[in-house]
Order: C-alpha cells, then structure tokens, then sequence
C-alpha cells in the first residue's frame, strides 16, 4: 500500500509524526509532500528534526497569501505530484487550507482520501477551519475521526458508513513526548522565574489577531493579569500588532519566539496554566493536567471543559479570576484516547484500501 501524506501547516506536522512513525513499522511506502504553507523553520523544519520525521520527498513551496491564492496554488501544483506517485491513499490532516487543498486535488483525480481529525465541528461558520473541516469530511472517502463526539458529528451530517473511531494521533505524540522531557527545565523569557507561577499563552486565530480593537483587547487584558504570560508570539500575531501598533511586551506579558515541540511540551508541564485560541494547545493542556483558558467563543474539543479544566472566556471579563481558578479535580475518563491511535489509522487505511 503506497499513502501519500499532504502536510502543511505546524500543527499537521505534529500528526504526522506518530503516522510516520506508525507506517515504517509496516512494508508500506509513505510519500510526504509538503505544501510550504508554513516556510519559517520555527514553524516547520524544527518539527521534522525533533519528531524524527523522515524529509518531505516534496515540497510545493506555496507560501503565504489569501485563502482564495494559497488553497488555489496548493490545488494547481498537487496534480503533477499526484500524477506522479498514484498512491492507494491520499492521508490528510486536520483543518488548514492545506488540507482542504490536498482533499480537493485527489478527489478530482479519482484518488481515495482519507482525512485524519474528521469530524470536528466549532459551528462558527466565520473561522476559516470550519469551512475547510466540513469540505474536507464530506468530499473525502475515508473519516477517521479522533473521538466519539466526532464521530456524533458525521453520523449528523450522514456520514457514519464512511467514518472509523481510531483516537487522537496526538495523543501517542504527547504522551512519547511528555516522558522524555520530564527532567527538561522549562524554557521561559528572562524575567520570568521558573520557580514562580506564570502563564503559557498563545494566540493566532484570525477572529482574535485580525481585528484591531479585538487584538488590543486582549493584549489589555494579558497585561493585567496577575502573573507572568509567556506569550509564544506566531507570526501573524506579530505582523498584525506591528501593523496595528500595538505594544506585546507590556504589563505582565513576556513575549517570545514560537518554541519547537519538546520544549512547549516542558514549559507548559510546568506552567500554572493556558490562556490560547489553538485548537492544539487545548488538548494538549487538558492531557497533561494543565488547567487552560480558551479565548474563543467555542471550542472543537468540548470534553476539555469537563471539570473545568478549560474554560471559554471570549468576551475576557473577569479573566484574572478564571485564570487563577482552584485546579480542577482529576477526572477518570480518557476522552483521547490511550495513545496508540496511530497503528489504528494503518489499520484502517488497510482494510479499506481499494
Ligand atoms: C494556519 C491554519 C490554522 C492553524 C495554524 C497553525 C489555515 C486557514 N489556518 O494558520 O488552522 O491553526 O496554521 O499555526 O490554514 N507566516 C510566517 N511564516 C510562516 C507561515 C506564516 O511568517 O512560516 C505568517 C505570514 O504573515 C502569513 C501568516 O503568518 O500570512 C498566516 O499564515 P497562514 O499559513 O496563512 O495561517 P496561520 O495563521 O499560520
């Protein structure tokens, strides 16, 4: 079986790791293309040397630009790749244009798809993530959805017979992750004591950076609160509070560069809590018993708001409290499964192979 995966963006570069990992258990030939979505090695290249993921065998070099321009240049250089290799899978992951572009272009040419993270729903139809997660779910052949809510969520859109419950692939990644870093100190901005408490915080959403009265509100608010934020600035936030002037580092907020896999997973291990818009970083907060703060209306993963352990908190009132809520009790439920979803995404690329 030959599976061609089609990567792009850094949070897909964390989901392919364990897929990677997985399929060179197996005789079955894998073919990474990378789109070039995100270019700047802190986003990228660090993934692939610290996850001990194989060289993409192609990279598309897209770049940045407009959904319409970077989802079309995607779409129009997948062709010739895909002419090329013909593989028995076409595996794409999670919700950035690169997914919907990689979905889009095999499904013209008659490929099978298949998409990891099916299922996942926000309802806001403004976040450019849900478009490409429902476009994506209902044109591809194959589900394979991360939890049982998921898997609610396809079945309500008439999707059940094509969708497969394997678990979270980051799961496997986090938790191989967590272990080998138990002993790393974390890697925090100067001025901030590893001793202390202090916040993990990330914000890159385009609901939440691309509106200036939206961003500097949230800045008013980090500033103020009552500990250290740790602000890993993305690249888009930094372009658009330059574009909008607005200061990062003031009051308590420490800004400072995006950090590679392993150390985000040791810093925030040892942080008080979250405060992000990412998807990703919920869950991650959530499976190493972090306490996190999401500054969205909504969330994907709605079993980390069990106990508490994540809060929404969009209209940011009263955020200094929320933040410094008691830790939650433990819960007994393990809503992302045990960590092992990457061999069931073989399998089931296996027995439903053409
Ligand atoms: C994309 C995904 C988002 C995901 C996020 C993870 C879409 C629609 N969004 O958002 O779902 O959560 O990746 O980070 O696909 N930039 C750089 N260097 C890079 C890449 C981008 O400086 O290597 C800057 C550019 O100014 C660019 C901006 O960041 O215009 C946005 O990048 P883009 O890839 O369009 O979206 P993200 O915000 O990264």
């Amino acid at each position: 079986m030959k599976v061609l995966s089609v990567v792009g963006a850094r949070p897909q570069f964390v989901k392919l790791a364990p897929v990677a990992h997985a399929l060179r258990e197996t005789d079955h030939e894998h073919v990474i293309v990378h789109t070039g979505q995100h270019y700047d090695s802190r986003l990228s290249d660090v993934f692939f040397a610290d996850l001990k993921i194989p060289e993409p065998d192609v990279n598309l070099g897209v770049g940045s630009g407009s959904h319409g321009v970077q989802t079309g240049a995607i779409l129009s250089a997948m062709d010739p790749v895909l002419e090329e290799h013909r593989p028995d899978w076409v595996l794409v992951y999670g919700d950035t244009n690169s997914t919907l572009a990689g979905a889009l272009s095999a499904v013209k040419m008659h490929l099978p798809v298949a998409h990891l993270e099916a299922g996942l729903r926000s309802r806001n139809r403004r976040m450019p993530e849900e478009h490409n997660r429902v476009l994506t779910d209902h044109a591809a052949d194959l589900l394979l959805a991360p939890t049982r809510l998921a898997m609610d969520n396809l079945a309500a859109e008439g999707l059940a017979e094509r969708s497969v419950l394997v678990g979270d692939v980051m799961t496997d990644v986090l938790y191989a992750v967590r272990d080998a870093v138990a002993a790393q100190p974390p890697r925090l901005p100067d001025g901030v004591d590893a001793d202390g408490p202090f916040l993990v915080c990330t914000i890159h959403r385009a609901e939440n950076t691309d509106d200036a009265d939206r961003l500097a509100a949230i800045v008013t608010a980090l500033a103020g609160l009552p500990m250290p934020v740790v602000l890993l600035a993305h690249p888009r936030l930094v372009a658009r509070a330059r574009d909008f002037g607005i200061e990062l580092a003031r009051g308590a907020i420490h800004p400072a560069q995006p950090l590679p896999y392993p150390e985000m997973v040791a810093t925030v291990l040892r942080s008080r809590g979250v405060v992000t818009d990412s998807g990703g970083l919920q869950k991650e907060a959530f499976l190493l018993g972090v306490p996190c703060t999401t500054l969205r209306t909504e969330t994907e993963w709605p079993e980390t708001l069990e106990g508490g352990w994540n809060v929404l908190a969009p209209d940011l009132v009263g955020l200094a409290e929320i933040v410094n809520r008691p830790r939650p009790e433990p819960l007994d439920t393990a809503p992302y499964g045990d960590g092992t979803a990457a061999r069931a995404v073989v399998a089931a690329l296996e027995r439903h192979a053409r």
